[in-house]
């Protein structure tokens, strides 16, 4: 869990950002209910390379340059973390990895990160996925620093197939998210639902598991009408995300058990967002001990139910696909809730209210919003 500079700065970033960011973790209490990662994405980097082929911190948007950073964030009880691609250049054209991963390990190390988000634009040299992803895993692995490894292939090779063997922490599993529901176009990237069809599509809640996940992409919630955080006016077919598809957006990222990284300028968040960020029952499905990932039970046009198994039961998630309010209902044998006896406890984690059900589970809907049941068996 962190937050990532990319959805809410893109290339603009400055060190000034990542410092806002930081202080803006601290006093919103994000950094004590998990956001603990600071990274940042691509556009760091000065253009060229040093004599050693070591990276370069832009001189004018970085000036005090990376470990002083690193330092910065970790004075405030939080990581750093930094982003290269396994290619010759990063997708916004800086210089990368590829060939020189040793050199950067090290450097990276050095500097005090804590997180390496690695790409995958540039020229590859002929060589494949697997194979250079590997030479920055066994980089990492030989520095005297532990550091998270996320793997960012888009899903193009399948990385969950050997993602993990080569010492990653997580793989992305598709293209990237964008802040609106449905692109309809693969091109311009996916909207939040266009991902959640993706991941149902691709069926790979079996290479998920504790020290390894599936990532659907860094959080786009915030960067909608309710905050003003979108880089560029919506084009044809982005729109930002409402109040309700912010809210189901996250209840999915949760009930994915995917790594959670905000994404929206954290300064002057809005209350009602850090809520949602912040939401205990549903970070907790998140964060659960499991480490599984969510799936579908059920899917029409209309109305889909979702659950993910978590140590003391399960969550359930019914999410209006129409565009009319509607009652969903299931039934605990028809998803993932370990059934046992004939009671099971049942928490809303929106409302936060409780009751007991003998086994349906049903809520009324508005549409695409997403009903959300921490559900466990009464003892
Ligand atoms: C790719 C990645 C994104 C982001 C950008 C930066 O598109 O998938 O997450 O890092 O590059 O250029």
């Amino acid at each position: 869990m962190g937050w990532n500079s990319w959805n809410a700065h893109s290339c603009t970033v400055t060190e000034d950002d990542v410092r806002a960011a930081a202080d803006a973790l601290v006093e919103t209490g994000l950094r004590d209910a998990g956001y603990e990662y600071v990274v940042v994405d691509d556009c760091w980097m000065a253009d060229g390379t040093d004599g050693a082929g070591r990276l370069r911190a832009d001189p004018d948007d970085f000036p005090s340059g990376m470990a002083a950073l690193a330092d910065y964030v970790h004075d405030r009880g939080l990581r750093f973390g930094l982003y290269s691609s396994a290619g010759s250049h990063t997708c916004q054209g800086y210089p990368a990895s590829l060939g020189r991963e040793r050199t950067h390990a090290e450097q990276f190390a050095d500097w005090g990160v804590d997180y390496l988000k690695y790409d995958n634009c540039g020229d590859h040299r002929g060589r494949d996925a697997v194979d250079r992803y590997a030479a920055m895993g066994e980089a990492l692995a030989a520095v005297d620093r532990p550091i998270v490894y996320s793997i960012c292939e888009w899903g193009r090779s399948n990385p969950w197939e050997w993602g993990y063997n080569v010492g990653g922490h997580c793989w992305r599993v598709t293209d990237d998210a964008v802040a609106t529901w449905h692109t309809g176009d693969d091109e311009f990237g996916l909207g939040i639902a266009d991902i959640v069809d993706r991941v149902a599509a691709l069926d790979i809640a079996a290479a998920q598991a504790p020290g390894g996940w599936n990532d659907p992409d860094m959080l786009q919630v915030g960067n909608g009408p309710d905050s003003a955080q979108s880089q560029h006016e919506p084009t044809d077919i982005e729109r930002p995300l409402s109040t309700v598809e912010n809210r189901t957006h996250f209840a999915f990222w949760c009930l994915l058990g995917a790594p959670l990284f905000v994404g929206t300028d954290l300064t002057g968040v809005s209350d009602d967002l850090l809520d949602l960020l912040t939401n205990e029952h549903l970070l907790a499905i998140d964060q659960d001990p499991l480490g599984l990932q969510g799936t579908p039970d059920r899917r029409d046009p209309t109305a889909e139910v979702w659950s993910k198994r978590l140590a003391d039961g399960a969550a359930v998630a019914l999410w209006n696909r129409g565009a009319e309010e509607r009652e969903i209902r299931t039934h605990v044998d028809d998803t993932s809730v370990p059934t046992a006896g004939d009671r099971y406890t049942v928490r809303d984690c929106w409302s936060g209210e409780a009751w007991e059900t003998h086994g349906t589970l049903s809520g009324t809907v508005e549409p695409r919003g997403t009903a959300v049941f921490r559900v466990s068996p009464v003892q």
